[in-house]
C-alpha cells in the first residue's frame, strides 16, 4: 500500500501499556487481520503541554534509523502518521509481556535464562551504541519478551544521540529512579556508561528478584545509589557478582563497554554472530 495511513487503516484491540503521554494498543490492519502490531498513540495536545516535541521527535528520528529490522533486539517500527488529535507509531508487536513480569512472577531466575537474557540485552545495546545512540531509561518495563524469549527493547522517548548527550542539564533527569547512573544524579552527566549501569542493575535484579538499590522513596533510592549500598541475597555465581561490582562503579570512565561485555569470561560460551543461538531453545 503506498501513501500515508490513517487510524481507519487499523482496528483498535485492548490496551497493551500506558506511558505519560502516550497509550500502546494492539491493533490489526483493517484488510489483513492476520498481523498484529502494537500501536503507540500519543497526544499532541499533551505533547505540547507537558513539552516534549523534541523527545518525541527524536524517539520517531532514532527508531528510525534502528527499528528498521536492523537488529532483532530493537522494537521495530513499521510506519507513523498522525490526525489532528494524535502522533501515530505502527510498533513491532511483542507477545510475552515485559521482562519485569517474568521477574515478577519467578522471582530470582534460573542461570541460564539469565545469562541468554543479559547476553541478548548487551548484543542490543552494543549495537544501539555503535550506532551513537543512548536509551537513557533502560529497565525491565522498556524490554519485551517474544514468546520464544527473544529480548526487544522498546520506548525511545528518553533517548539522544552520542552528539547532543553530555552535560545536559536540561535534560537532566529523565530514567527511572532505581536504574538511574549516579553520574546524572551527581553531575546531570550522561553518557553511554550510564545505559551500561542500567544493564549492571538488570543482571542484578535477574538474579535476585529485585533491583539492587530501592528505598522507601526516589531520594533513598538516590542515597543508596550514591553510596554504591546494595546487597546481595540469593546465592549467585562468582562470575555474575564480579561482572556486576565491575559495572556498578561511580566513575562511567572504569565501567566496562558494550565491547568489554561480550568479551567477559561469564559470557565466553555465547555465540555472538549466531543471534537466533541467543534466545532460541534456551526455555523449553
Ligand atoms: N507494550 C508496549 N509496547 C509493546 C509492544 N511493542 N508489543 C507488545 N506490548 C507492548
Amino acid at each position: 500500500m503506498s501513501g500515508k495511513r490513517t487510524p481507519e487503516d487499523y482496528v483498535f484491540l485492548e490496551r497493551l501499556g500506558q506511558g505519560s503521554y502516550s497509550t500502546v494498543f494492539r491493533a490489526v490492519e483493517r484488510n489483513n487481520s492476520t498481523k498484529n502490531y502494537a500501536v503507540k498513540v500519543c497526544s499532541k495536545r499533551h505533547i505540547i503541554q507537558e513539552k516534549k516535541v523534541k523527545y518525541v521527535t527524536i524517539e520517531k528520528d532514532l527508531l528510525n534509523k534502528l527499528g528498521q529490522g536492523g537488529h532483532p533486539g530493537i522494537v521495530r517500527l513499521f510506519c507513523t502518521f498522525h490526525d489532528a488529535e494524535n502522533l501515530y507509531f505502527v510498533l513491532e508487536y511483542v507477545s510475552g509481556g515485559e521482562l519485569l513480569n517474568l521477574v515478577r512472577k519467578h522471582g530470582p531466575l534460573p542461570e541460564v535464562w539469565y545469562k541468554h537474557l543479559f547476553a541478548q540485552l548487551v548484543d542490543t545495546v552494543d549495537f544501539m551504541h555503535s550506532h551513537g545512540v543512548i536509551h537513557r531509561d533502560l529497565k525491565p518495563e522498556n524490554v519485551l519478551l517474544s514468546h520464544e524469549g527473544r529480548i526487544v527493547i522498546t520506548d525511545f522517548g528518553a533517548a539522544c544521540s552520542i552528539t547532543t548527550a553530555g552535560r545536559d542539564r536540561s535534560a537532566s533527569f529523565v530514567g527511572t529512579a532505581e536504574y538511574v547512573a549516579p553520574e546524572l544524579l551527581l553531575y546531570s552527566q550522561c553518557g553511554l556508561s550510564s545505559d551500561i549501569w542500567a544493564l549492571g542493575c538488570i543482571l542484578y535484579q535477574l538474579t535476585q528478584g529485585i533491583p539492587p538499590f530501592r528505598g522507601e522513596n526516589e531520594l533513598q533510592t538516590f542515597e543508596q545509589i550514591v553510596h554504591l549500598d546494595y546487597k546481595w541475597r540469593v546465592v549467585t555465581p562468582q562470575q555474575v557478582v564480579t561482572l556486576v561490582q565491575s559495572i556498578l562503579v561511580l566513575d562511567p570512565l572504569l565501567r566496562p563497554t558494550s565491547k568489554h561485555l561480550k568479551q567477559n569470561p561469564w559470557l565466553s560460551a555465547i555465540n555472538w554472530e549466531n543471534k537466533s543461538s541467543l534466545w532460541k531453545g534456551i526455555w523449553e
